[in-house]
């Protein structure tokens, strides 16, 4: 397969998931990165660029029109920049016919998820949302295990993302703007609760009819939530339940997902990723490891640890094949839709929590 040719807005020195982006789209060798607009400041994105040996840009409006108008311009874009600015560029690549992999959450509004979604379902080139956590190889299988019906009719849901990072008043980069509202949107809720809502839906095939939320912001003067509390109705009856928090002092990345069905239950957690804990309801509990992930998600050979990067490069190699005309997996690749739904779940939570946790239907 001839490598995708990727170009990258945001990412420059300092920043965080730039890079890891970077190493996922390198990993199995899909992608080869060839231009950037790396970062809002003009020297700062032509020295990151230079470094990384790409042309480089000083405006992703320039770069989107220069890329489209070269036979050598880039293909794709993974747009890494913080969520107030993941419209404008997503739409400039979009209308300029170049695919667009954008991080979470979709945007920091909803004015500007429907510009995106606007621009997407006019334009020929695909978009990508990076929920990475659900590309890897035990949450692949526990999918998998769901949908056969292993589980027989779900029950509860559960999903927990806990972070302890911003138990003080914030510094540094990648803390001042997801505590800023107008450039994060929301707090915990947009940042983390958004992956678990994704995860939670991508393994039960589920999505939630309503919720009851309690968002908090414990560091005094804080202007987003940094937890959040919230319990789920599904239509099929299920009861669910999601906490966030971004001020779980102790805690990491402490993803996890537990899923409760009539005949056996899911236990996965990120401090663990490659095993899986099956439980029927009438025998002994079975550890499932990386051997039996039937979409064979890895590189290495089952007891030599993946994980993180890992995850990150299976959605970037599912992309490149989509991007190359192969459909196989499109199912499991979140888009559009995805975005949209971890919109609708922020504007619900947002709104039922502003009315004391009032049950709040989760719009489409
Ligand atoms: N999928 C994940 O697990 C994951 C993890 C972390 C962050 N994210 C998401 O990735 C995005 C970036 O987060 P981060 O932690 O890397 O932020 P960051 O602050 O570390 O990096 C943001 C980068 O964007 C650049 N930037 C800002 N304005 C720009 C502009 N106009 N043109 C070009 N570059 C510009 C900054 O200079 C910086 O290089 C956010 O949307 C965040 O939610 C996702």
């Amino acid at each position: 397969m001839m490598p995708v040719r990727l170009g990258m807005v945001g990412g420059g020195s300092g920043a965080f998931i730039g890079a890891v982006h970077r190493i996922a789209a390198r990993m199995d060798g899909r992608f080869v990165l060839v231009a950037g607009a790396l970062s809002s400041d003009p020297d700062r994105a032509a020295s990151g660029a230079a470094e990384l040996g790409i042309r480089g840009y000083d405006d992703f409006a320039r770069m989107a029109r220069a890329e489209a108008a070269r036979a050598d311009g880039i293909e794709a874009v993974s747009i890494v920049t913080p969520n107030h600015l993941h419209a404008a560029p997503a739409a400039a690549f979009l209308r300029a016919g170049i695919h667009v992999i954008c991080d979470k959450p979709l945007a920091a509004t909803p004015e500007q998820a429907r510009e995106i979604a606007q621009a997407a379902q006019a334009s020929g080139a695909r978009f990508f949302l990076t929920h990475n956590y659900c590309a890897m190889p035990m949450l692949r299988e526990a999918r998998a295990l769901v949908a056969e019906g292993a589980l027989g009719d779900i029950r509860l849901v559960q999903a927990e993302y806990l972070q302890g990072w911003l138990a003080d008043p914030a510094e540094g980069k990648q803390a001042e703007w997801r505590t800023d509202p107008a450039r994060a949107g929301a707090g915990a809720i947009g940042d983390i609760g958004t992956h678990a809502w994704q995860l939670a839906q991508f393994v039960t095939g589920q999505t939630p009819a309503s919720l009851s939320a309690q968002l908090s912001s414990l560091v005094p003067g804080r202007a987003v939530d940094d937890d959040a509390r919230i319990a789920l109705r599904y239509g099929s009856g299920a009861r669910g339940g999601i906490w966030v928090s971004q001020v779980a002092v102790g805690q990491e990345n402490g993803l996890s997902l537990r899923v409760f069905g009539t005949k056996a239950a899911l236990e996965w957690r990120l401090t663990d990723p490659e095993r899986l804990i099956l439980s029927p309801k009438d025998g002994p509990a079975r550890i499932l490891t990386r051997a039996q992930d039937r979409s064979a998600s890895y590189r290495t050979p089952p007891g030599h640890p993946e994980g993180y990067l890992e995850g990150f490069a299976n959605l970037y190699s599912d992309i490149a094949a989509i991007i190359r005309g192969d459909s196989s997996y499109v199912d499991r690749v979140p888009g559009l839709d995805a975005g949209l739904s971890g919109m609708a779940f922020i504007a619900a939570a947002q709104a039922s929590s502003g009315r004391d946790g009032a049950w709040t239907e989760v719009g489409p």
